[in-house]
């Protein structure tokens, strides 16, 4: 069973309220109407009743039974207010800016989830990634024990003889443009986490990615991940974790034992840290138009999970989306 089969039947186990703040956007509609009739979560649509009622007609989505929350006339409206006032005073937002705030969509979705009236949220087709990460950001905050917010992108290969039957988390594909060796650690701890959590990985075999493996070469992009991986072992003990690596070292067994004879991880990693967003970004990309594989990708590191979706996303994206948010507030 693919990695994304086993999170939508993991998603359909507690039926978690995720709340979709592009809720007249049709591809939305039509994912939210699969969302009910797969039984796989409680889609909530914010916006205007009306304006969400006649994009369902005219893109022909039935969406009886699916929930509508009208942010500008929500009943917890003034209390959403009040917490994201309370939480953004110190930087200059007044009890006015916070009241109109609140009833947009986007920021309504994320205040929701912030006191638990939703359990998670997925927005992104229409808004870009800034637009949606800044709220949630602001509003929910890094969980405890976690720095900062990243993101990972599981790549389903169809070559099964890699990691862990064929699925490799990398990361950070999507938030951190340029993480000093601190921020890398903490992306690397909560990739392995997520490994975990989301995809059921056991054990996570987590490899820094570099040009160089062991002081093959010396510079100091090389230094940075180097001591990341220091940082990550000194936090993590328990986590199997190396680096600095080259990806063939990383992933292929012969290379990894050449290159890296005694490491935990060489040859055999399931979990890859890039060393920065571009990296990152255009090595899935790779994977997914070269490699033929599959990609998912998440945030993680929220204190309650937010996911972002790409401008140019499916209705089955989307249902994917929603499900691994679904898994992910189960943790
Ligand atoms: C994540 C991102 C949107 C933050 O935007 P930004 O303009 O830097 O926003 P700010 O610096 O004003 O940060 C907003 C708040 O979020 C916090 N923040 C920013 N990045 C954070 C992170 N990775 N983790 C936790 N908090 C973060 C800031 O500390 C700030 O908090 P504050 O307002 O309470 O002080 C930005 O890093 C970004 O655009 N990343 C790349 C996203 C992208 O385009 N990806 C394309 C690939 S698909």
């Amino acid at each position: 069973m693919s990695v994304i089969e086993k999170i939508r039947r993991k998603a359909a186990l507690s039926m978690k309220r995720i709340a979709l703040p592009e809720g007249s956007e049709p591809r939305t509609l039509a994912a939210a109407a699969v969302l009910r009739d797969e039984s796989l979560c409680r889609p909530v649509l914010l916006g205007n009743p009306g304006e969400i009622r006649a994009a369902a007609s005219l893109a022909g989505v039935d969406i009886r039974d699916i929930e509508i929350t009208d942010p500008a006339s929500h009943p917890r409206a003034e209390a959403y207010a009040e917490t994201l006032y309370e939480l953004r005073k110190k930087k200059g937002m007044t009890p006015e800016s916070a009241r109109a705030l609140a009833k947009d969509p986007m920021h309504c979705g994320v205040l929701m989830v912030k006191c638990g009236d939703a359990d998670g949220l997925v927005s992104g087709a229409v808004h870009s990634t800034g637009d949606m990460l800044r709220p949630a950001l602001q509003i929910i905050k890094t969980k405890p024990g976690t720095k900062i917010v990243s993101s990972c992108v599981l790549i389903d290969c169809p070559n099964k003889s890699l990691g862990e039957d064929g699925l490799l988390i990398f990361s950070d594909c999507v938030v951190v443009p340029c993480p000093d060796a601190a921020e890398l650690a903490d992306i690397a701890i909560s990739t392995a986490d997520t490994a975990t959590t989301l995809c059921g990985i056991e054990e996570p075999k987590v490899a820094l990615l570099s040009f160089s493996t062991k002081g093959s070469a010396s510079h100091e992009l090389v230094t940075k991940v180097r001591e990341a991986a220091e940082i990550a072992h000194g936090l993590r003990p328990d986590l199997l974790l190396d680096g600095e690596l080259q990806f063939d070292a990383a992933i292929s067994p012969e290379v990894g034992e050449l290159k890296a004879p005694g490491s935990p991880v060489a040859g055999h990693a399931n979990v890859l840290i890039f060393p920065d967003l571009q990296s990152a970004n255009i090595g899935y990309k790779i994977a997914q138009r070269i490699g033929g594989a599959e990609a998912f990708a998440v945030l993680q590191g929220l204190a309650k999970p937010c996911n972002d979706l790409s401008r140019g996303c499916s209705v089955g994206d989307i249902v994917n989306t929603v499900c691994m948010t679904a898994v992910q507030a189960q943790a």
